[in-house]
């Protein structure tokens, strides 16, 4: 049977994987790069739980609407592979700089996540680093109606249907 984490199954109560069917979290992390100043951002322990389930160290997790970077700070932390895509350049530009620079890929691009020019400019850059595949996609897109991100057209907090936004996704 292939390996899809690093849980050891007969130690599983001691891993860090939450077991428990109902997930109660009384305080999001705010340790080390997660600052919590973004509107909408993922509370850092539900990406942990994600990854720690579903992938293994060293392989390649996918989030294609990365906002503050909180994926990307916890594969870091997982050492796990990690590219991303945002549409807002500052985000980009913000989180790619507070990523260390180690073996790992973590990488960021700025970019329409339901546009195909910006998974082909992923393919190529993943194939220049010899990979091919991500192990594991988070997806956090935009709220219908809640929290506007940006004025930006193609965000799909701005979109009005469903129809109108999935592009390549769907
Ligand atoms: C719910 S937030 C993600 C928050 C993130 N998980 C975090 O912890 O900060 C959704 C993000 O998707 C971005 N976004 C909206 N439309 C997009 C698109 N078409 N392509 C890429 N990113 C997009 C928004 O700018 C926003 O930062």
């Amino acid at each position: 049977m292939p390996k899809f984490n690093d849980i050891d199954l007969e130690n599983w109560k001691e891993s860090d994987v939450w077991t428990d069917s109902l997930w109660i979290i009384h305080e999001r992390d705010k340790s080390g790069k997660h600052s919590n100043f973004y509107h909408g951002n993922f509370v850092p322990q539900i990406p942990r739980q994600f990854i720690l389930r579903y992938s293994k160290e060293n392989d390649l997790v996918f989030d294609p609407f990365l906002g503050s970077g909180t994926t990307a700070y916890e594969c870091e932390t997982l050492k796990r592979n990690f590219v991303g895509v945002e549409l807002q350049s500052k985000l980009v530009e913000k989180v790619q700089s507070n990523l260390d620079k180690t073996d790992k890929i973590a990488k960021v691009f700025c970019g329409d996540s339901t546009n195909r020019e910006t998974f082909e400019e992923i393919h190529q850059f993943l194939k220049a680093n010899k990979s091919s595949r991500v192990q594991l996609a988070i997806l956090h897109p935009p709220y219908a109606d809640i929290v506007k991100f940006s004025d930006l057209e193609e965000d799909l907090s701005n979109r009005k249907s469903l129809k109108s936004s999935w592009g390549v996704l769907l």
